[in-house]
């Protein structure tokens, strides 16, 4: 495996494997991998010549009271990891290389990216987001791009992105990765004290719940609530949209999002189901979901 930190060294490599017939499968990370990471590593070199995966933790989508000076980073762990999967190029540039002297240009979806962790984290959330991924197409333009399900709404802000400029790369969303206990795996989890770690299973719990009253009839949102209240936790969205458009929803007529996000102790979690719809409670129950369904 090769760590590259230019995009000029990367543009060379991936002229030499698409001269080669090779095709190229991305994935974007910023760092500190968990299995989710690697899941989607292997789901990349399942169906890829050549996989690179991408190490840059974003300044830009963070604001400034968040967690960018505190969030993980152990680049030479994360290049073993990737070794082991098998990747092989491993992209870590310096902010500099992505964003030099007067980077003036972003990217701004409107409507789905200004909701839920848009509304909360800013604007400038989903603007960072959306302006670096579409910069690593560019550079390593591959033929899909692979992502955690975990950030649904960042998965439909990357593909309207792609859809509204029509850019050549496919969208995979892997299914989110859990803990035995069924907390999604995410890089800020060891940021989680022993009592908040306990807590931070609620989030899961809950979800499975709202799953749980869309197969008996009841409330889905109140719910799930009620898990999260159990364990002390107030969310700061718990909400039930359309899959596609994330306009809030009241009934699951087609494919739905339970999705919340909360402050466990000083971390902050986020975790969503997919409901698949239309739901139909007598004739529908060889498809409900089971409360471990993750899109
Ligand atoms: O999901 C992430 O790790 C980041 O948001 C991404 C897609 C790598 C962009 O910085």
């Amino acid at each position: 495996m090769r760590i590259l930190r230019t995009i000029a060294e990367v543009r060379s490599a991936i002229r030499e494997a698409r001269a080669d017939g090779q095709t190229v499968g991305l994935v974007p990370t910023m760092g500190a991998f968990h299995e989710g990471h690697l899941s989607l590593m292997r789901e990349a070199r399942a169906h890829h010549d050549l996989v690179v995966v991408s190490l840059f933790v974003n300044p830009t989508q963070f604001a400034p009271n968040e967690d960018l000076s505190t969030y993980p980073r152990d680049e030479a762990r994360d290049a073993e990891l990737a070794k082991a999967e098998g990747v092989d190029i491993l992209f870590a540039p310096e902010p500099a290389e992505i964003y030099p002297e007067g980077f003036a240009t972003s990217i701004h979806v409107a409507g789905i990216s200004e909701v839920l962790d848009g509304a909360i984290r800013g604007a400038h959330h989903f603007d960072g987001v959306a302006t670096v991924v579409t910069k690593l197409f560019g550079i390593v333009r591959p033929d899909a791009a692979y992502f955690g399900q975990k950030d649904a709404q960042q998965v439909l802000v990357v593909r309207r992105v792609v859809r509204d400029l029509d850019l050549d790369v496919r969208i995979v969303a892997c299914p989110i990765v859990r803990e035995a206990d069924g907390l999604a795996m995410s890089s800020r989890n060891v940021h989680l004290d022993a009592d908040a770690r306990e807590r931070a299973t609620a989030l899961s719990r809950a979800l499975d719940a709202g799953a749980a009253a869309l197969r008996s009839g009841d409330p889905i949102v109140p719910a799930a609530r009620a898990v999260l209240a159990e364990s002390g936790i107030d969310p700061e969205y718990l909400e039930l949209r359309d899959a596609e458009t994330l306009e809030p929803v009241t009934r699951v007529d087609r494919d739905a999002l339970l999705l919340v996000a909360a402050r466990v102790g000083t971390t902050r979690l986020i975790d969503n189901h997919l409901l698949r719809g239309p739901y139909a409670p007598a004739s529908a129950t060889a498809s409900l979901p089971d409360g471990k369904d993750d899109a």
